[in-house]
């Protein structure tokens, strides 16, 4: 009799309704909720260091790295938020280069966290922190950042949560965040990867969905070819999937992260199965060149047109970039004289700006601005030193925009002022700025700013 009970139990636990992140209750503390707030650290980005204290290496090339901070606080962050991390790829002595990586560990252990970085030859930088990173390295990191998270509570909590390659981290983020909550929830995880030994933390995800019953796993491999074997799915996202894994997914909440060309064609399909796109949460931004270099891949295998291209790039780099901004929508990629992708606007920096800083303006060798030809209409001017162009704008529009559309190249990634990535210098004049994390309060003060989520409120003069 008494086993009869105790498997009864394990088959069917007693949960409280919905689901509920535990910092509500201690924030919502009616005594001391001041105290509360400030044990947990603020809901908005700060700039922090902290230590390495492990290195996992993951399936699919990816690594994790484990940190903590250094002023021994917990970081409180949002299940599928990122940072933004300085990394020092050129010494010391060089301006550090700024990456974003989402979070993959649960915030409902936040003495330690955790971010996963994909190794691909052919960057600049996650090379070196696959080589250089390890515990004890000391990074200077900014966050939590992000509004690509799960809500604080929900009372329904049914989820459908697509990832494709590296855009399991935040997906994985949110997983460990349910199973190690209690509350009714029903999540769907529908995870792509191009090899069958190639699904990071697959062993993880396999054993929560073993011990929780709430939590469902599948893996896909897409259509490269499928191993004996194979027990999963077969073939890319579809609505026919879509429905095989979720045949309610018109009920759920659904969050999806990974290359662009994926969730571009995640979006039609959720609407074909009749989700409400006020229920689709996606995250474009990957936090480095991966998400780019993915969708660039996609395009080449989709069109068989890889060959072509590397034509292309050997005969004229430049005219072969200068094509792709259309093409790429979101990134925008820019290029070096050697046609080095970089979505990031890094070129940008790398070219010394920031020591420059608003004194550049003073230097004999600037080019002088009224000599340049002035388009588009608008009530001010923004004068752009390097491109060589003023362009005219209106008081309400943004910077990043306008500046796009007359042909100034600016590497930008979220458009929301999060990822850092559309940084510039100011040389002279006044912006309004509304960012989201997305640069540091000393980059600020050397006449940085962020022109996605800025507007004029002077003319200027800007060296990009
Ligand atoms: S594009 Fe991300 S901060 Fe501007």
């Amino acid at each position: 009799m008494t086993e009869v009970l105790t498997q009864q139990a394990v088959r069917e636990p007693q949960r409280i309704r919905g689901l509920e992140m535990p910092w509500n209750r201690v924030m919502g503390s009616a005594e001391t909720p001041a105290r509360a707030a400030r044990a947990l650290g603020p809901w908005h980005p700060q700039e922090f260091m902290a230590e390495c204290v492990e290195t996992i290496p993951e399936a699919g090339g990816l690594m994790t790295f484990v940190f903590r901070r250094g002023d021994g606080a917990p970081l409180a962050f949002r299940a599928g938020q990122y940072v933004n991390i300085a990394f020092p790829v050129n010494g010391d002595d060089e301006d550090p280069v700024d990456r974003s990586y989402s979070l993959s560990s649960s915030p409902t252990q936040p003495w330690t966290f955790s971010f996963s970085v994909k190794r691909d030859a052919a960057g600049a930088v996650s090379p070196w922190i696959h080589e250089n990173v390890k515990p004890g390295t000391v990074l200077d990191m900014l966050g939590p950042v992000g509004a690509f998270h799960l809500p604080d509570a929900d009372r329904r909590a049914r989820y459908l949560l697509l990832a494709a390659g590296a855009g399991i981290t935040p997906i994985m983020s949110m997983v460990r965040t349910i199973h190690s909550l209690p509350g009714q929830a029903d999540v769907v995880v529908l995870y792509h990867g191009a090899e069958a030994d190639g699904f990071a933390f697959q062993r993880e995800l396999d054993h929560i969905a073993s011990v929780d019953a709430r939590i469902r796993v599948h893996y896909s491999l897409g259509d490269r070819g499928v191993p004996e074997g194979w027990q999963g799915l077969r073939g890319r996202l579809s609505a026919a999937m879509i429905d095989e894994v979720a045949p309610d997914a018109n009920g759920r909440q659904v969050y999806a992260c990974g290359p662009e060309g994926y969730l571009n064609t995640a979006t039609e399909l959720l609407k074909k199965v009749g989700v409400d796109d006020t229920s689709i949460y996606m995250e474009f931004f990957t936090g480095n060149r991966q998400t780019l270099l993915e969708y660039q891949q996609e395009i080449a295998l989709a069109s068989d047109i890889a060959e072509e291209i590397a034509e292309e790039i050997a005969e004229s780099p430049e005219e072969y970039f200068e094509s792709q901004p259309a093409a790429f929508g979101l990134y925008e990629p820019g290029y070096d004289e050697d046609g080095t992708l970089d979505a990031t606007g890094l070129p940008l920096e790398a070219a010394g700006t920031e020591a420059a800083g608003p004194v550049a303006a003073a230097d004999p060798g600037t080019p002088d601005p009224s000599g340049f030809t002035t388009v588009g209409t608008g009530s001010l001017t923004l004068s752009f030193l390097r491109t060589g162009v003023n362009v005219r704008i209106d008081p309400s529009e943004h910077i990043l925009e306008v500046a796009q559309r007359a042909g100034v190249r600016i590497g930008a990634n979220c458009k929301e002022g999060m990822c850092g990535s559309c940084k510039v210098v100011k040389l002279s004049g006044d912006v309004d700025m509304n960012h989201q994390g997305g640069i540091r309060a000393r980059e600020i003060a050397a006449g940085k700013f962020l022109p996605c989520c800025s507007t004029a409120k002077t003319d200027l003069v800007i060296d990009a």
